[in-house]
């Protein structure tokens, strides 16, 4: 239920409007407070009188309201609300989000909130998948912002595509479980591990994995959302995103993971160890470029340290531990073995074996093996949702 939650509904020039009726409608009728800003192209797909009769409040759209005059502040607005929600999100109107563009009420509320905000971007297929849209939606996600992804099917268009707005009962679901699970971890430190791990062999070439640094940084940012201080120790992963309530210690090798993870530790409540450590590195890293000469040569490796298992010994009873197993076969042997090895409370076992689970995609397939001995099976989810579950899991432990 959404009884007595402040929910701003941005509406914004898009076929998809006229879902909007129906998302008003049902926001009120979960017991929300519901107003409404329209940019001026939203005009041209929905009348405000529509939204106004729905939401029970007047719609805005201008600085000042023609007939009174009536200054609507878009700081009021912005600081007024439990949560924004864009719903349609046109790609002009996410774009001019993403670079701080406002020549608009619904855009200068948006620089203005301090609640959170989540788009649910609707547009035709080529226009979602473009590059410039897809930065767009990464830079707003990346500070902060939340975006339910647009679903698949017929477009306006006639084409067939992801680009429509999901459905306005999926999006009440979405709110009703954001603001369920926001802030819900307010004041935990918790102190995450993620992406590979780089073990120079020379100054030019290391031994690394194929970690992305996806799931990791999905867990942050679920974590963020939930109120969580986050401490993020990642390893090499390219750009390094802005997340709210975090604080990224950059590192490359499994030695200045490990230095890192010791200092910051002993302070957390949690630690999810989701990072894709080497275990060896070369005992000897060259100072000079390695040359071609040799028909073979022998490289020899030596243990890095077990960040999480070192960790795990000294952990107090106060403290929740998590890690992953990754593995490629035998998956519920080998993660018995490294739960307990690792002083795990528990541990999220992916296998190489199932198909869109595993190191970069955008999906992950997981199972939870507790202490207990629980053992629970989740589908294929994309790695927000999957990071969601853990993050469940998680908190039912603190
Ligand atoms: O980054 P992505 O592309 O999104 O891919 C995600 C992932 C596949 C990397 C992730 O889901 C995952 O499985 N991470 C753990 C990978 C791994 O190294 O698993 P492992 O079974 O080798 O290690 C077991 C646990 O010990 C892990 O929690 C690991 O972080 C930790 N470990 C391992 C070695 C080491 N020296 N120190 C550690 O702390």
């Amino acid at each position: 239920m959404l009884q007595g939650k402040k929910i701003l509904l941005g509406i914004t020039g898009s076929i998809a409007a006229y879902k909007s009726a129906v998302l008003a409608r049902l926001l009120v009728k979960e017991g929300a407070e519901v107003k409404v800003i329209m940019t001026p192209a939203a005009h041209d797909f929905i009348t405000p009188l529509t939204l106004s009769t729905l939401s029970r409040n007047p719609v805005l759209t201008q600085f000042a309201a023609a007939d009174s005059g009536q200054w609507n502040s878009h700081v009021e607005l912005g600081m007024w609300a439990d949560v924004f929600l864009i719903a349609p999100a046109s790609a002009n109107t996410m774009a001019k989000c993403a670079r701080g563009m406002c020549d608009n009420l619904l855009t200068a509320v948006y620089l203005s909130a301090r609640c959170p905000v989540i788009f649910a971007p609707a547009m035709d297929l080529d226009m979602y998948n473009h590059p410039s849209t897809g930065s767009n939606m990464t830079m707003l996600e990346g500070r902060g912002n939340y975006i339910i992804p647009a679903a698949t099917g017929e477009l306006a268009s006639g084409l067939t595509g992801q680009g429509r707005m999901t459905e306005p009962e999926h999006v009440v679901s979405y709110v009703n479980q954001f603001l369920d699970r926001h802030n819900s971890l307010s004041g935990e430190k918790i102190m995450v591990t993620a992406g590979p791990t780089r073990e120079p062999v020379d100054p030019v070439r290391f031994l690394g994995n194929q970690s992305s640094g996806k799931m990791g940084l999905a867990i942050t940012r679920e974590l963020s959302l939930r109120g969580a201080e986050v401490k993020l120790i990642l390893g090499p992963v390219g750009q390094v995103p802005v997340i709210p309530n975090t604080e990224i210690f950059n590192v490359v090798t499994a030695s200045e993971m490990y230095g890192v993870s010791r200092k910051i530790f002993h302070d957390c409540k949690a630690a999810i160890f989701s990072a894709a450590v080497a275990d060896y590195r070369p005992e000897n890293v060259l100072s000079q470029k390695l040359k071609r000469k040799e028909e073979s040569i022998d490289l020899k490796l030596v243990k890095n340290p077990d960040i999480a298992g070192e960790l795990g010994k000294i952990k107090t009873s106060e403290q929740v531990t998590a890690g992953f197993a990754l593995e490629s076969s035998n998956a519920l042997e080998h993660a018995r073995e490294k739960l307990k090895s690792k002083y795990f409370d528990f541990i999220v076992v992916n296998s190489l074996e199932d198909e869109g689970a595993g190191f970069g995609h955008d999906t992950n397939k997981i199972s939870i093996l507790d202490k207990s001995g629980d053992w629970k099976d989740f589908p294929v989810k994309s790695k927000r949702e999957v990071a969601m579950d853990i993050v469940d899991h998680l908190a039912g432990l603190l």
